[in-house]
C-alpha cells in the first residue's frame, strides 16, 4: 500500500532568526523541488539599489520595516507560483506580517540553537545591522522575544544542530515525498 500525501500548500516561505539558514536552505529547497527562490532581503536590495545594511543606515530601520512589509504583501498576495520564499528574521516582528503568513502557504520555522546561530553570525562576517558588534546577551534576549512569533506563524519546525544540507535533505523528505 502506498501512502498518500496531502498536496503541498505554496507557496514555502522560510523563517527564522539571524544565521538559521533561510537564504541557503531555501535556494537549495527550491532547486530540488523545482520551485521559484526569493530572498526577500536580496529582492528588497535589487529594487532600492543598495544594501540592506545602507538602508539601516541612511534611512533607519523603521524605513526598512515598510519596505519589507510592503514587498512580503506585495509578492504573498500575488506570488510567482510556484514560490518558495526566504524571508529576514525580523519579519514577525510585525502584527500584519504575521497574520499575512499565518493565512499563506507552509511556513517553515529554521530553529536551530542559540549557539548555532550565533556561531553563523560572527563566522558569516556579513553586514548584519542588529547583529554587528551587538553583545551575545542583547541577540540572545532578541532571540528570546521573537521565538514565540515564530511559532506562532509556523506550519512546520526543525529544530537541532543539523547541517544545512541534511535541513534541505529531511525537508525535501518531508514536504515532498516523491521527490
Ligand atoms: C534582520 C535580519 C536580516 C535582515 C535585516 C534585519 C532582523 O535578515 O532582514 O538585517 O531583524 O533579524 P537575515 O535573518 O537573513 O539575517
Amino acid at each position: 500500500m502506498t501512502a498518500t500525501h496531502p498536496p503541498l500548500r505554496l507557496p514555502l516561505i522560510l523563517i527564522g532568526f539571524m544565521g538559521a539558514g533561510k537564504t541557503v536552505v531555501g535556494w537549495h529547497l527550491a532547486r530540488r523541488l523545482g520551485l521559484r527562490f526569493l530572498d526577500l532581503d536580496q529582492e528588497i536590495e535589487r529594487r532600492a539599489g543598495c544594501t540592506v545594511a545602507d538602508i539601516f543606515r541612511t534611512a533607519g530601520e523603521a524605513h526598512f520595516r515598510h519596505l519589507e512589509a510592503t514587498l512580503l504583501a506585495e509578492i504573498l498576495r500575488r506570488p510567482p507560483a510556484p514560490l518558495l520564499l526566504a524571508t529576514g528574521g525580523g519579519v514577525v516582528e510585525d502584527p500584519a506580517n504575521r497574520a499575512l503568513l499565518a493565512e499563506t502557504g507552509t511556513v517553515i520555522f529554521l530553529d536551530p540553537p542559540f549557539k548555532v546561530l550565533v556561531g553563523r553570525i560572527r563566522l558569516a562576517g556579513l553586514a548584519r545591522p542588529l547583529a554587528d558588534g551587538v553583545e551575545e546577551r542583547v541577540l540572545r534576549d532578541r532571540w528570546r522575544r521573537r521565538r514565540p512569533l515564530y511559532r506562532e506563524v509556523a506550519t512546520l519546525t526543525v529544530g537541532g544542530a543539523l547541517p544545512l544540507e541534511s535541513q534541505v535533505q529531511r525537508l525535501a523528505e518531508r514536504l515532498c515525498p516523491s521527490a
